[in-house]
């Protein structure tokens, strides 16, 4: 059954996204691997409900067995992973909520339609990748506790 239908990688581009995008392809366990990301077609933007949605119905009449989420954000340029209360940004919060905790959900939202397509749910298998470290210990760290 497995051959019959496809794998689907969301955050093909990304690190993580594109080391499971080529070996999904090649272990040739699927009819076909397909790559969702802000350059493919569809665009899918996970914080653009409606890109989730058309990404979705984009797959008929292919059955996806195997979702997986490798989009997140963490920190970039701008932003670090913050250290203290002190480092809290509002706008950097929302972000990452928007990306890594509503967006998953959104994702599944669109794509739990597959759940249980033979009669056994656990023939859908999808899997989000996540990381929010809240704090990394270091001997720095030991002698400069954060703020209360
Ligand atoms: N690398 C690690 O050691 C590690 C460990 C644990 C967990 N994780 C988590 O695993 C996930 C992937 O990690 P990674 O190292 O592969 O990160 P990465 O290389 O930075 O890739 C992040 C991916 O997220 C995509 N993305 C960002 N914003 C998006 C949006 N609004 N809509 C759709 N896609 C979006 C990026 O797409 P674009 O190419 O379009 O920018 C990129 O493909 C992250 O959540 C990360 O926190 C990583």
């Amino acid at each position: 059954m497995i051959g019959e239908s496809v794998a689907v990688v969301i955050g093909a581009g990304g690190g993580i996204g594109a080391a499971l995008f080529d070996a999904l392809r090649a272990s040739g366990g699927y009819r076909d691997v397909v790559a969702f990301s802000r350059a493919s077609t569809p665009r899918f933007d996970i914080t653009d409900e409606a890109s989730v949605r058309d990404a979705a119905a984009s797959l008929a009449p292919a059955v996806p067995l195997l979702v997986i989420d490798a989009t997140g954000f963490l920190h970039d340029a701008a932003h670090r992973p913050e250290k203290s209360w002190r480092e809290l940004d509002p706008a950097q919060m929302a972000r990452a909520f928007a990306l890594n905790a509503i967006g998953p959900a959104l994702l599944m939202k669109h794509f739990q339609r597959w759940l249980g397509k033979f009669g056994q749910p656990d023939e859908w298998i999808s899997c989000l990748t996540a990381a929010k470290v809240p704090w990394i210990r270091s001997e720095h760290d030991e002698a400069n506790p954060p703020d209360a």
